[in-house]
């Protein structure tokens, strides 16, 4: 199978998660993109109601030009749940998110949603964080200075490795949605990931890491060989 084939299998099973009523949140990446579109098929064929809060401007015009209903965080504080992606998952149900640059607006969602799934190919599966560069969204001012003290709290996480600031394949600057960079951290493992996001939360000038520590309750996770899901 595919991995688009997989990612496919993994939303088709969160969607059975979906119920009419629910206030939902809409995650970002290829996985979650193909869970929008499978969302909105259903919607249209059982004419659910739902209201919808997406993570990024890429899933909010994505479901636009899908008809899906939405509203706003400021609108809609309380989501139901929230449906997302992922770069890494460990067997805690830690992950490593924003490979897509958009770790802050889902973490913001994610964190109002009553409940949180996270779907993913095999190949998301870790048994420790860290192989994919940790996305560190920072304030453009003084990231100089900022970078010098993410390197510290790193260090006292035991961790090492170069920050590299996220640019397109044209040589631009990736901006996110908020109008932040990013510095990729290349950590290689850490090994105690609640340790450095409770580190990298005290750094002024980081906007907000990709570490999710805690937040979802299922992994869906789809394997040549069927579903897995893990849950704590
Ligand atoms: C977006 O910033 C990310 O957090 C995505 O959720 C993550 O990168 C997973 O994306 P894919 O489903 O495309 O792998």
């Amino acid at each position: 199978m595919s991995l688009d084939q997989l990612k496919r299998e993994a939303a088709a099973v969160a969607l059975t998660f979906v119920q009419s009523g629910m206030r939902l949140g809409l995650g970002t990446g290829s996985t979650a993109k193909i869970f929008v579109d499978l969302l909105a098929e259903r919607m249209k064929a059982e004419a659910l109601t739902l209201i919808c809060v997406p993570t990024s401007e890429a899933t909010y015009q994505q479901a636009l030009s899908l008809g899906i209903p939405l509203t706003t965080l400021d609108e809609t504080p309380e989501l139901d749940l929230a449906i997302d992606g992922a770069d890494e998952i460990d067997p805690h149900l830690n992950l490593i998110k924003g490979g897509g640059a958009a770790h802050l607006r889902e973490k913001i969602v994610e964190m109002a949603a009553k409940r949180f799934i996270v779907i993913a190919d095999e190949t998301k599966w870790v048994s420790h964080l860290g192989k994919f560069p940790l996305p560190l969204e920072c304030a453009p001012f003084g990231l100089e200075a900022t970078k010098r003290q993410l390197a510290k709290a790193i260090a006292a996480a035991d961790c090492s490795g170069e920050l590299v600031l996220r640019k397109r394949a044209d040589g631009e600057i990736v901006r996110t949605d908020g109008g932040n960079v990013i510095l990729d951290a290349k950590l290689g493992r850490i090994t105690d990931p609640a340790k450095l996001a409770t580190l990298l939360d005290g750094v002024t000038g980081l906007v907000e890491h990709g570490l999710f520590i805690g937040m979802a309750e299922r992994a869906i996770l789809a394997t040549s060989s069927g579903i897995r899901t893990v849950t704590l």
